[in-house]
């Protein structure tokens, strides 16, 4: 696959043990058709050699900012990248990018790079949990860089936890995602996603309603993803506080019904759906006209069932399988198999799986852990991450769908 061609790559490598893998994934690259430009630290240096990387990548390796100064190398460099990937990215050099630092040729070329940075932690676990190593990782996960890993596993000197580098294919994959989400000829291009978005609210009298705790936030962020990959997106929010993204078309919706509505509007000329929003499964029957006094009473509430969106589109597609659908589920166990039962129930394409029992994913927060299922069988298992992360890789599946309906069809849909 040369899912890469014209894509050119910074390869910063940092010095840890897991060094060696850096040359293991610069095979990846350069075989995806990548032009990968490697840059090592000091302490990378130690553990593997320039010529590896030399041989590999056929690109002279930078050893210092002080090697082609008259190029301006590191200007240069940063301004050529498409992507930068530091592999593996130690506590030092996690530190030094956290603080802006520009000490030798590779901290000096990413602050000159504009483009998405990814970063693979590797280090001994207590390393990785110093509120120090966090408060950097933060840092820099708000200032969008993508943090990759790290993996749990055995660690230099017999030692097992959090602190392995992510393997190779792994840090492949998110240079692909990354090198898609900055073509503007990508499978996104030109579509026309809806995207529904926040927790719906069922009205109990006109000051009070049922709601739920959804933020609107991984809706938000597959809606900017998917605008910035070149798609037009509608979003279909239930009331958030988020600012509209860039570029994006915002329809303000209230309830499951009002929502049931605004996406049949736009359901014709949809290539994709993608419903990440938490629909009220019930609502009162009726809601009372005016506001429900305590002195009446305890106020007993009748529900009814609300259309199930999602199963209602899975249901009337017809058999172009078009537009490619895209559902959410929270679980707390048995993902997989609660997800491919989910997944058929819906007649959805992919079904997203939140993980909901850690404090760290799900609900009103920034970032999440999700298992992605697909109707052809394939999983895929984005660790924590920045929901603009798991959006990316969420839009990757979704592009190799459109991408294979197109070839399936014969031809461009959109
Ligand atoms: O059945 P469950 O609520 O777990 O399914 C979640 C998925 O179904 C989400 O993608 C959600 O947006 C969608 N859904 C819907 N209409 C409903 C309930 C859920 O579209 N009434």
């Amino acid at each position: 696959m040369d899912d890469l061609r014209g894509v050119r790559v910074l390869l910063g490598v940092s010095g840890g043990i897991a060094a060696y893998k850096a040359a293991l994934l610069a095979r990846l690259l350069v075989g995806a058709g990548a032009e990968v430009d490697p840059v090592l630290t000091a302490g990378a240096r130690r553990f593997l050699g320039a010529a590896t990387l030399e041989g590999i990548t056929g690109r002279h390796v930078r050893e210092d900012v002080w090697d082609g100064i008259a190029q301006d190398t590191h200007v240069a460099l940063g301004r050529a990248a498409d992507v930068a990937i530091v592999y593996p990215a130690t506590a030092h050099t996690l530190a030094r990018l956290a603080h802006g630092l520009a000490d030798d040729l590779l901290t000096t070329t990413l602050l000159a790079a504009t483009c998405p940075l990814i970063v693979c932690p590797a280090m001994h676990t207590e390393m990785w949990e110093h509120p120090a190593t966090q408060a950097n990782v933060e840092v820099l996960r708000g200032r969008g860089v993508t943090v990759l890993g790290p993996a749990v596993g055995p660690l230099m000197g017999g030692d097992a936890g959090p602190g392995r580098v992510v393997e190779p294919d792994e840090a492949h994959a998110a240079v692909r995602a990354a090198a898609t989400s900055t073509r503007s000829d990508g499978p996104l291009a030109g579509r026309h996603v809806v995207v529904t978005a926040g927790g719906t609210r069922e009205a109990i009298d006109p000051v009070r309603f049922l709601g739920n705790r959804s933020s609107g936030r991984m809706g938000f962020a597959l809606a900017a993803v998917a605008a910035g990959r070149g798609a037009r997106v509608t979003l279909i929010a239930a009331p958030s506080e988020l600012p509209t993204p860039e570029g994006v078309r915002r329809v303000d919706v209230v309830s499951a019904r009002d929502m049931h509505a605004a996406v049949h509007e736009v359901l014709d000329e949809a290539d994709v759906v993608v419903k990440a929003a938490a629909v009220a499964d019930f609502r009162p029957a009726s809601a009372a006209a005016s506001k429900l006094k305590k002195a009446d009473g305890t106020p007993a509430i009748e529900l009814v069932a609300n259309p199930d969106i999602l199963a209602e589109l899975g249901a009337q597609r017809g058999s172009d399988d078009t537009p490619v659908l895209v559902g959410f589920a929270a679980e707390t166990d048995d993902v997989e198999a609660n997800g491919r039962a989910k997944l058929a129930a819906k007649g959805a394409d992919v079904l997203v799986v939140n993980d909901v029992a850690s404090s760290d994913a799900g609900f009103e927060v920034e970032t999440n852990r999700v298992v992605i299922l697909e109707r052809d069988g394939a999983r895929t298992d984005v660790p924590l991450a920045s929901k603009a992360d798991v959006a990316a890789r969420i839009l990757d599946v979704v592009g190799h769908r459109l991408t294979a309906l197109d070839a399936h069809h014969g031809g461009s849909s959109g």
